[in-house]
């Protein structure tokens, strides 16, 4: 079969990487690609947004299998317009995706069906955000309903920073029209967690657990990033959260599909936050989590054309994927200045070293006359298993020394939380 996965991230990488494996795989395309995907797979110079022309070309290529990477081309809807051309396509529809895209859609989903979540109110009008905001103990947090390049989360401490976010993002629409309406909520304490679990409708399939570290310094310092660094499993998922992330969560989620007569098939990643009084789910992924797909696809032995056929074909329950046993850590090496300004155009060397010890899983990186070059904030993504978590960091440590770029950063506390003290 040939398959065409859609963006040109580490996610996508890590996933033309493990397609590439599989032995029912003939080939693999990726759109539009990066500079290291090539390695795996053909790279195809279309942008996410020209759906018409990606429809075409699948057809041309006879791709059997197309997958989605990111959220915006959820969407935008190009789940529906290969199904209506009759293309395969693993992602849920747009309709559907609104899970994501839109927070008040996701939270009035989760109030309808028990599924646990922060107590929150969302309003079209900013004096009435405002009057409710009034009501609300500090730390308050203020999203922006709709897609913000994962900028949309105002954590505010004082009263003057509620005002201000109420004003920036529904009054001045610094978020476009993802500011259209707001959604507060009370501020939660604790660990968060990654939730990957396949979903065809009726069923679904849970992946282990992984953990990303959000802010760009150690410690949680600094701004928001789109994910400095991931691992997996988590040790704080005891198994009774993991009971409770089954029957307050996915099954609730289920039935919630059902109740509301939505399709649904694809990867749904909830983000956890794990509290004192049991887990709260922050918000709804309708896809793979970019670093976390890196570190769960290396711990991944089973075929995963396997299991995203069998998601689209509506038989997840007939699957039971192998893991390696033991973690994964995935550290990202990025930009200097990240997430704010930073250079592009950097020389990446020290690729065949750090290779030695991990997967090296590249994100903004491009191709320039023969030479490596980096073309993004989040710049490689370097991936080790090992027998444990200790291991597993040491050699995605050892690899993230050995890559060097001009102004070349990354955190050195990825995983440091789920080690015994
Ligand atoms: P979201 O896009 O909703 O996942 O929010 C992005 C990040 O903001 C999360 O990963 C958390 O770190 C933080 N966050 C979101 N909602 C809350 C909340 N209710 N309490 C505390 N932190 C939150
Ligand atoms: N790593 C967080 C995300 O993919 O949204």
């Amino acid at each position: 079969m040939k398959v065409l996965i859609l963006g040109g991230g580490g996610r996508e990488h890590a996933l033309a990487w493990k397609l590439s494996q599989s032995p029912r795989v003939r080939s693999v395309f990726c759109a539009p690609g990066n500079g290291g995907i090539g390695s795996v797979a053909k790279c195809v110079p279309i942008k996410l947004t020209e759906v018409e022309a990606l429809a075409r070309f699948a057809e041309d290529e006879g791709i059997g299998l197309t997958v989605v990477g990111p959220d915006d081309a959820l969407a935008a809807g190009v789940v529906d317009r290969f199904t209506e051309a009759g293309l395969r396509i693993f992602g849920p529809r747009q309709a559907a995706a609104r899970l994501e895209s839109s927070k008040v859609f996701a939270k009035e989903f989760m109030q309808r069906h028990g599924i646990p979540t922060a107590h929150s109110g969302h309003f079209n009008e900013s004096s009435a955000a405002r009057a409710f905001a009034e009501t609300m103990a500090l730390p308050v947090v203020l999203k922006a309903d709709g897609l913000a390049l994962g900028k949309g989360v105002i954590i505010a401490q004082t009263r003057a920073e509620v005002e201000i976010a109420i004003t920036q993002i529904m009054d001045e629409r610094k978020f476009g029209d993802a500011g259209k309406a707001i959604v507060i909520e009370e501020f939660l304490e604790g660990p968060e967690c990654s939730i990957h679990a396949l979903v065809d409708g009726k069923s679904y399939l849970l992946f282990p657990s992984a953990q990303d570290h959000k802010r760009a310094l150690d410690n949680d310092e600094g701004l928001n990033t789109g994910g400095m660094g991931t691992y997996s499993p988590v040790s704080q998922l005891t198994p009774a959260l993991e009971a409770q992330v089954r029957t307050q969560v996915l099954d609730r989620f289920i039935a919630g599909l059902k109740a509301d007569g939505l399709a649904y098939k694809g990867m749904l990643f909830p983000g956890l936050m794990l509290t004192k009084d049991g887990i709260k789910v922050l918000e709804f992924n309708c896809r793979f989590g970019d670093p976390e797909t890196q570190v769960l696809l290396t711990r991944l032995e089973s075929d995963l054309l396997d299991l995203l056929e069998a998601t689209i074909d509506g038989t997840l329950a007939q699957q039971n994927p192998r893991w390696k046993p033991g973690s994964a850590v995935c550290v990202i090496a990025a930009s200097g200045g990240y997430p704010e300004a930073y250079e592009s155009g950097k020389v990446i060397t020290g690729l065949d070293e750090a290779a030695a010890h991990a997967v090296v899983f590249h994100a903004g990186t491009r191709l320039e006359g023969g030479a490596l070059k980096t073309a993004g904030g989040r710049v490689l993504g370097l991936t080790a298993t090992g027998a444990n978590l200790q291991e597993a960091r040491d050699k995605a440590y050892t690899a993230a020394d050995s890559v060097h770029f001009e102004g070349v950063f990354f955190r050195r506390d990825i995983g440091a939380r789920g080690l015994a003290p």
